[in-house]
């Protein structure tokens, strides 16, 4: 599919009385992107652990773990989290409505992300992806990301994620 007109974007912070759009919003892009990379219980238990609303309404109200939303006039079109992990600055969640894709909301929420972690003093960004996820990863390499090493974890449920580490050096 060829690249699509670029929108406007407004990012903003989610509140959080948000949390369930936001839940919902995750529900739609996790079918979409990883049903041919994830079993169903696979997609099913990690949206029940990470977009439990009383967990994500907590997140929301917390300033370390900056979760923003993007919109393209009304509609809600992706959003994303950080949080600082294990001393280093962690794109944790960066999603786009499938409707929305290839139109530069996610090279706004990554642009965004950056300069948070500019703000909070740090000079590298790094996210987790899944070694099959080709379309985040053609994404992340266009937004300047570069693979620093694979990791496999242990989520429980019986579950483990497949991942390469990433990490995006970032301009003064
Ligand atoms: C990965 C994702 C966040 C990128 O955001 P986006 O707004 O769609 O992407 P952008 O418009 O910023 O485009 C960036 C690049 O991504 C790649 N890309 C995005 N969508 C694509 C598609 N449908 N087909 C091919 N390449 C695509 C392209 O390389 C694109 O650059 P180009 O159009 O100049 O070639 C988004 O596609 C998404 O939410 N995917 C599903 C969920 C997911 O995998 N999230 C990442 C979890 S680690």
């Amino acid at each position: 599919m060829a690249r699509l007109m670029t929108l406007d974007i407004d990012i903003r912070p989610i509140a959080p009385d948000e949390a369930p759009a936001i839940a919902a919003l995750a529900g739609v892009v996790w079918l979409d992107a990883y049903s041919g990379i994830l079993s169903r219980a696979q997609i099913d238990y990690m949206l029940a652990r990470r977009y439990d609303h009383a967990r994500l309404r907590a997140e929301c109200g917390d300033p370390a773990k900056w979760l923003r939303q993007a919109f393209a006039g009304d509609f809600r079109a992706g959003f994303a989290a950080c949080e600082i992990c294990g001393g280093a600055f962690k794109l944790d969640k960066l999603y786009v409505h499938p409707a929305m894709q290839r139109r530069g909301v996610g090279a706004a929420l990554v642009a965004h992300a950056a300069a948070l972690a500019r703000g909070a003093g740090y000079s590298a960004m790094i996210l987790a992806v899944n070694k099959n996820n080709a379309q985040a990863l053609r994404a992340y390499a266009k937004y300047g990301f570069r693979v620093r090493e694979a990791a496999v974890t242990d989520i429980g449920g019986g579950f483990e994620m497949d991942d390469y580490i990433m990490e995006k050096t970032l301009d003064p």
